[in-house]
């Protein structure tokens, strides 16, 4: 490989400090739209959750995580002081599932809520001392929500397709499934994994009223943060009720599909047009873990060409790099990039590469997960903006700490992520010049214990 093909290719996933800010203004405006009307800007579902948890929050609960790497099912005991404990069970979801009958999708959730049950709390229901369990049903789509255990699918995302499930209660999916196997279950609440996210960084945040926004940079990417209820014009529902706020699910993978301030390389254009929702979800398609493998591929591949090599067996057909690689690409400091060898080897059966192609490979890497981070970083500035527009400069004193929970495997896995998140809000002048501290961090167990603190609070 040429080096100067390279840099050139890797050049195109730069973002500079102005791009930054142009994303940031329009995802502002993205928001208001979504807040005024249906249907336009970002979605800005409402939840229904309006109260924050204490840390206090005390019982068993069930969650059922949908919408990540895994399926996951889990049973939560809040402990009240911020503790837990928790079991935890992890499945995959085939292709054939992610794409077959409602019935067939709901029904293995059933079947694994049974498989979990019976090994880890029979002897509780034997016995009487647990009757029926409260469960949280992480379902991480867009989903209208009508109630707390009430929601209409919108659309999939994340390469999920099962068209009759949209317009579908999803809740009521599930308790049917549930229901026919007779298993002694309600689902209480119907969460999103970014609300989780928010939820259980409060539970476990020693001030839980600074907590302001949870994010996913996962498989898919999402925030949901806390709304004056008065702002959300487009629910007459969600604006009544107790308290003066409510946590809106932004949806913001949708952020911008028309592209008027995305970046759009070739490469996010031939991606976009693999995938079975083109035109849609173009945020998350330039920013998740999804699609971020399929862009490292697509690039290192129109290298290739450029340089007249032959294409690696490995890299010809769509999807077949997983974002693990960037991850151990971006993070391999040997000069021989011997790590990044051994997993090629190991997981592509890839043999002995030219140093200067493993040097691509990291360098691509890390440029696409830069941008990522960095469009990350514009989203969240968005909502730290928006949030702390209503105040004034000198009630920060008393607004305090902003801070911001994460999950996912880019959040978690990707090296330098945060720091890279953390380096671009600098450059954006109405983030960097607030007067509080902002603070982030991973919330492990997001949607599970998230799940069950919003299933705490159901009757
Ligand atoms: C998990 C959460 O930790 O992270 C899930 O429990 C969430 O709810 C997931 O969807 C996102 O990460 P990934 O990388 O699995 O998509
Ligand atoms: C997708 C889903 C969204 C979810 C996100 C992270 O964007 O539409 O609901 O929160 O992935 O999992």
């Amino acid at each position: 490989f040429e080096d100067s093909v390279v840099n050139q290719v890797a050049g195109e996933f730069e973002l500079d400090a102005a791009q930054l800010r142009s994303l940031v203004d329009l995802f502002l405006s993205e928001m208001d739209a979504g807040l005024q009307n249906n249907g336009k800007g970002m979605a800005m579902i409402p939840t229904f959750v309006s109260n924050l948890p204490t840390g206090d929050e005390q019982g068993t609960f069930l969650a059922v995580d949908l919408g990540g790497t895994n399926l996951r099912v889990c049973s939560v005991k809040l402990l009240g002081n911020g503790k837990y404990s928790m079991e935890q069970r992890k499945v995959g979801v085939s292709q054939e599932l992610m794409n077959g009958s409602c019935e067939e999708l709901f029904k293995y959730i059933a079947l694994q809520i049974r498989t979990f049950l019976d090994l880890h709390h029979r002897d509780e229901l034997a016995s009487q001392e647990l009757t029926v369990l409260k469960l949280g049903f992480t379902f991480s789509f867009p989903v209208e929500q009508l109630s707390i255990n009430e929601g209409i699918l919108l659309r999939w995302t994340k390469g999920f397709n099962i068209p009759e499930a949209v317009g579908k209660d999803v809740c009521k999916l599930l308790q049917t499934q549930i229901d026919n196997i007779s298993l002694p279950v309600k689902v209480a609440a119907l969460v999103n994994d970014t609300v989780g996210t928010l939820m259980a960084r409060c539970y476990t945040n020693p001030d839980p009223s600074t907590t302001v926004l949870g994010a996913i940079f996962g498989t898919g990417t999402n925030g949901a943060y806390v709304e004056n209820r008065a702002k959300i014009q487009a629910c007459p529902a969600a604006r009544k009720g107790d308290g003066p706020s409510m946590v809106v699910n932004t949806e913001w993978g949708g952020f911008d599909n028309s592209l008027t301030a995305l970046p759009d390389t070739a490469y996010d254009q031939e991606l976009d047009r693999l995938t079975n929702n083109s035109g849609s979800q173009m945020f998350e398609k330039r920013v998740s873990g999804m699609f971020l493998g399929e862009i490292l591929r697509i690039a290192y591949n129109a290298i290739s060409f450029r340089c007249k090599e032959a294409v690696l067996t490995a890299f010809s057909e769509p999807w077949s790099v997983d974002t693990a690689l960037l991850s151990v690409a971006a993070s391999d400091g040997s000069s021989e990039l011997e790590e990044l060898q051994r997993f090629l080897t190991n997981q592509y059966a890839v043999g002995r590469l030219p140093i200067e192609n493993l040097r691509a490979i990291k360098v691509l890497s890390t440029a696409i997960g830069k941008r990522s981070a960095r469009l990350a970083a514009a989203a969240i500035a968005g909502v730290l903006i928006k949030y702390t527009s209503p105040f004034k400069k000198d009630d920060f004193v008393s607004l305090g700490d902003l801070d911001i929970g994460l999950d996912g495997s880019l959040a978690e896995f990707f090296p330098n992520y945060e720091g890279y998140i953390r380096e671009s809000l600098k450059e954006i002048p109405a983030v960097a010049s607030l007067s509080c501290r902002i603070t982030m961090g991973i919330a492990k167990d997001g949607s599970g214990v998230g799940a069950a603190l919003i299933a705490s609070t159901t009757v």
